[in-house]
């Protein structure tokens, strides 16, 4: 069975309960959508070096490339909040070093992925281009 739009962003809501945050209180959770119907997870990960932080949408890329797996990367859903508000803040939306690290998933499979970022009142739909204008990938290295 496929994914759809309610239930990626129902999987990166479920992903945000491995939330390792015991810092920043804020728990996000990262669903990675493919053209397969599969579905790659993750949360974010903190570290009393708090620079170190690893972020949900890193984290799931992480597990992603970690297994072998590769495919067409269709769209994507971030969520977070407070614990036990997960969902409950203003649209999430992937930080700088997390746009870069889909686009190393969205060029291998060649594909320009939605990025769903929830928010309380409103789900922030916008293309991985528009987060990430001119995006350097593994094209340009060849
Ligand atoms: N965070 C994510 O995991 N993803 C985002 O898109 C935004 C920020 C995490 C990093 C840190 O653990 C916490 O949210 C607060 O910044």
């Amino acid at each position: 069975m496929s994914w759809t739009r309610d239930s990626l962003i129902a999987a990166a809501r479920e992903a945000a309960v491995g939330a390792y945050a015991p810092y920043s209180g804020f728990h996000v959770g990262a669903a990675l959508g493919f053209a397969d119907g599969s579905v790659v997870t993750g949360a974010n990960v903190e570290n009393a070096s708090y620079g170190l932080t690893l972020c949900a949408e890193t984290v799931a890329v992480g597990k992603l490339l970690s297994t072998g797996a590769r495919g067409t990367l269709e769209a994507v859903a971030v969520i977070g909040g407070k614990l036990g508000q997960v969902g409950g803040s203003a649209p999430v939306s992937p930080c700088g070093r997390c746009r870069q690290m889909l686009n190393e998933v969205a060029q291998l499979g060649g594909s320009d992925p939605v990025v769903l970022c929830v928010g309380v009142d409103a789900v922030l739909e916008l293309k991985l281009s528009e987060l990430l204008p001119h995006a350097f990938g593994p094209a340009d290295l060849a």
